[in-house]
């Protein structure tokens, strides 16, 4: 084991989530305690996990380390009334096989080629909306109006709506000592006021939509209530929206920050975007964690674990080992092969894959041909959050062209 200098480890300080993810810490306890008991001031311990094996060889096994009762590291607030219900994510099997199976079929990769053209028109939409403004904000402007559209379109209401819940996500995300007392219980009441709107509206003039579908289908011969509705509503307006978002702002940050892989980039974009976007996944991982729990006495990494134990995997972690990754820490637009798991691994493999990639690429091909100068223009903000890692607001100025 190596010994290097003992960082503070504090992975709830949502400070050390701001600029970068705290990739020294997570050097040092891949590197000396890949297992590490993390203290928090709100609950129980939680085991930190930091290696790429033991990420997959936790995300693989759901009959020890469950997804019940959440994917958070706080267990949930009563004050939601959830009761028995639970969302696709924070389910196990049998319950979220049929889940699955419920929707997965709008989140094909054909699905998804399917709604390209669409997508790619709302991208060329979006930057048209600032092309003659000579700057903007990268993730306000350009990177977060994309998800909450697209989202919106499959849940089959208004795109202004899609952007107001947007919102929501990022007070429910939002360190809680951040925002006023209450803000994230309060954020998720209204999505699910807005949800049950939706519900009743939809079960009345059924459309073509997502939305629909899942009011009028059956799991395991019951249909889907509304807490059951709700709950899938916000999972998807939650991950189809900051995910994304996060990882075409944070995407473009590590090309300003990398000015000759940029310029690879723009002078081969057919050939070099896809596997572009696989390093901006890995280097960027916009989903900092998830939590499992253990279901029984085990061992991970060598490390006791007990029944009832919360265990926490860290992408961005497993993204930088250098058992998997050669020379981790740099940028490069053409590194193959590309085993990042910023999707996750295992049942609960990002359901949206496809979507996303569909997003990213139209969103960077948009702004790399139509605002090829585009640079930083001032100081870039953060999110404050623990969870979803990316900027919060980032200015950027490029030559204005005219619409085209
Ligand atoms: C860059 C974009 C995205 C990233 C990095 C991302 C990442 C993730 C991760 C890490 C998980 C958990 C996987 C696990 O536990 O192993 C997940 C699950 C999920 N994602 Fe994504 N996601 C993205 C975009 C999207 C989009 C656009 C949608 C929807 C349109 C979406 C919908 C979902 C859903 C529904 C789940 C839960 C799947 C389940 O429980 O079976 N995601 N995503």
């Amino acid at each position: 084991m190596t010994t290097s200098l003992h960082p503070a480890i504090d992975l709830l300080d949502t400070a050390a989530f701001a600029g970068s993810q705290p990739h020294e810490q997570f050097r040092w306890l891949r590197e000396n305690e890949p297992v590490h008991r993390h203290a928090d001031p709100h609950g129980p311990d939680f085991w930190v996990v930091t290696r790429h094996a033991d990420v997959i060889a936790v995300e693989e096994d759901h009959e020890t380390f469950s997804s019940e009762p959440t994917i958070m590291i706080a267990d949930p607030s009563e004050e939601l009334g959830l009761g028995d219900h639970k969302m696709m994510i924070s389910a196990d099997p049998p319950l979220h096989t049929s889940y699955r199976r419920l929707v997965h079929k709008e989140f094909t990769p054909k699905a998804a080629q399917a709604l390209s053209a669409r997508i790619g028109e709302l991208a060329s939409t979006i930057v048209d909306r600032v092309a003659g403004r000579g700057e903007c904000d990268l993730v306000a402007d350009i990177a977060g109006e994309l998800p909450s559209s697209v989202i919106a379109e499959l849940l089959g209401i208004p795109l202004e709506d899609g952007r107001r819940l947007y919102a929501l996500t990022e007070l429910i995300h939002a360190d809680p000592a951040k925002v006023p007392e209450g803000a994230g219980t309060g954020a998720v009441l209204e999505m699910f006021g807005y949800a049950s709107q939706v519900a009743a509206d939809k079960r009345a003039n059924p459309g073509q939509d997502l939305a629909s579908r899942l009011l009028h289908a059956e799991v395991d011969g019951h249909r889907l209530d509304d807490m059951d509705f709700c709950l899938f509503f916000l999972l998807l307006v939650d991950a189809g929206g900051d995910t994304t978002r996060n990882l075409v702002a944070g995407g473009m940050q590590a090309l300003f920050e990398h000015p000759e892989q940029r310029r690879r980039l723009q002078a081969d974009l057919d050939g070099l975007l896809a596997p572009a976007i696989d390093e901006m996944l890995r280097f960027v991982s916009p989903v900092i964690y998830m939590r499992r729990t253990a279901t029984r006495d085990t061992v991970l990494g060598g490390q006791a674990i007990a029944a009832g134990e919360k265990v926490v995997v860290y992408y961005g972690s497993a993204n930088r080992d250098a058992a998997v990754f050669d020379d981790p820490d740099a940028f490069r637009i053409d590194r193959a092969p590309h085993p990042h798991i910023a999707f996750g691994v295992g049942r609960h493999f990002c359901l949206g894959v496809h979507i996303a990639r569909v997003e990213i690429a139209a969103m960077l091909r948009e702004v790399l041909t139509r605002l090829p100068d585009i640079e930083p223009a001032g100081p870039v903000t953060w999110q404050d959050s623990a969870f979803i890692f990316g900027p919060r607001s980032m200015p950027v100025r490029f030559t204005p062209t005219t619409v085209r």
